[in-house]
């Protein structure tokens, strides 16, 4: 049995906790895209883990997979194994040999794009994470990647890495004007990258992604299938060109572990909505609260209230109104079988409330985003009002159940079911993994 859990909005959804809730029952825990641009602190017996590519369920004793559709740094890969080791913990880690790897030039040439882009001050910079995500998939695509079998390839890595290496080399000097350093030594990347390919051998850590889970599955065992980032930063179903590599959508989770889309289709898929809209850096956000000081001053109490400032950076995050369009988007591309709904406290007591029903672009009303950033950013949102909730005794809402939640906060809820026709697994009413109303555990319905 599987069940796949996906971001439906721009990431920081609060997807680890659901893992975290999901994961208890499962056995393997899969990433099926992106690398170490996905940063996640896992608390454990009181004991927090900041991991970036790591599984979380390989923090609760689950097998956590790297699929095939993901970039691995080796070097963030082993650094995260080994702090776990030191702490006590025995990860179990399996990594696809068909997943590509990051190079330190992928890295490098990530930095320099988005430096090239910042000095042109046209705005057009991506804000990326800066691990060599976009470049890593740029040479998959392009079909001159190395992938992780042939780090176990001492010979073949020589080969791979003699033909690109010049390439990246006459990128950063050439097209750019810069000095290449030792990311663009091949003797060096060589020697390093064979030793993790024998590292990876010694641990008996690499797997046929495919085969391992569907042998895995016809044991019986349950597996989640975990999206990194959310739908609104998916290459194809995102606002492009602000977007990751890969596709976090539900779709990512066949193409990025060799199991059909009937696999995934026959399990359920669960997308974590927050209850307002949070986004990190530039780009259109029809439903901001912005403009004028009650606007502004209503974003401050929601992103002070919830925390919404970057884990890294500390930036405050831009605050919105819940933006349907996206939501009815995210549903249809990720074939949603239920949601859940975060931060939902976070709302309470406000002096009003509202919701982006619908956009109005160019006189025309319309139900979801436009495909292209531009016309998104022209979009004005049809704003539906809400009765607002009265905070209560969380904790207790959380133990007594979904019937005890405010009736306005269950109106709320309501309108999204019907709006996105799927139903409100569960309910984040507050940070602890306690302080969740779970109302249906997709593990039950499969
Ligand atoms: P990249 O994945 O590093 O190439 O970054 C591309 C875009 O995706 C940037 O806007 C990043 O901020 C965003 N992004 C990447 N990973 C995450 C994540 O885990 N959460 C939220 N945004 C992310």
């Amino acid at each position: 049995m599987t069940v796949t859990i996906v971001g439906t909005q721009l990431g920081d959804e609060g997807k680890g906790a659901l893992v975290d809730r999901y994961g208890g029952a499962a056995d393997v825990v899969v990433r099926y895209q992106g690398g170490d641009n996905a940063g996640h602190t896992v608390v454990e017996d009181g004991t927090e883990y900041a991991l970036s590519l790591v599984p979380s369920g390989a923090v609760r004793g689950k097998t956590g997979v790297l699929g095939n559709g993901c970039v691995v740094n080796p070097r963030t890969l082993f650094d995260e194994i080994d702090t776990l080791r030191e702490r006590g913990l025995e990860p179990d880690v399996r990594v696809a040999r068909r997943a590509h790897v990051i190079f330190p030039y992928h890295r490098r040439l990530d930095g320099i794009e988005e430096e090239t882009k910042a000095d042109a001050d046209t705005g057009t910079e991506i804000g990326t994470t800066g691990r060599g995500i976009g470049p890593t998939y740029q040479d998959k695509a392009g079909r001159r990647g190395v992938r992780v079998a042939d780090l176990l390839a001492p010979d073949r890595l020589g080969e791979k890495l003699s033909y690109v290496v010049p390439q990246k080399r006459a990128v950063i000097e050439d097209v750019h004007g810069l000095e290449a350093g030792e990311e663009c030594d091949v003797g060096a990347l060589q020697s390093e990258y064979a030793a993790y390919g024998r590292r990876l051998c010694e641990e008996e850590m690499t797997v046929d992604c495919g085969n391992y889970l569907a042998d895995r599955l016809a044991a019986g065992d349950n597996v989640v299938f975990e999206g990194a980032q959310g739908t609104l930063i998916d290459v194809d179903h995102g606002n492009y060109p602000y977007v990751t590599s890969s596709n976090p959508t539900a779709g990512g989770a066949t193409v990025g572990t060799g199991l059909g889309p009937t696999v995934v289709g026959d399990g359920e898929v669960v997308g974590v909505v927050k209850a307002y809209l949070s986004r990190v850096g530039a780009g259109p956000m029809p439903t901001e609260l912005d403009g004028d000081a009650d606007a502004e001053a209503l974003a401050t109490e929601i992103r002070e209230r919830g925390g919404e400032f970057g884990t890294v950076t500390g930036r405050p995050r831009r605050v919105g109104w819940l933006d349907v369009p996206i939501l009815r988007h995210a549903t249809r591309a990720n074939g949603l079988t239920g949601i859940a709904v975060n931060h939902l406290d976070v709302l309470a007591g406000l002096d009003e409330l509202a919701v982006g029903h619908a956009y109005e672009l160019d006189g025309e009303t319309t139900q979801t985003p436009p495909a292209t950033t531009e016309a998104w950013a022209r979009c004005e949102p049809v704003v539906r009002s809400f009765e607002p909730w009265p905070a209560v005794d969380w904790d207790a809402v959380a133990s007594e159940g979904y019937e005890t939640l405010p009736e306005a906060a269950r109106d709320y809820l309501s309108y999204l079911e019907s709006e996105l026709d799927t139903e409100v697994y569960t309910v984040g009413v507050g940070p602890d993994r306690e302080q969740t109303i779970e109302r249906v555990d997709p593990w039950a319905r499969l």
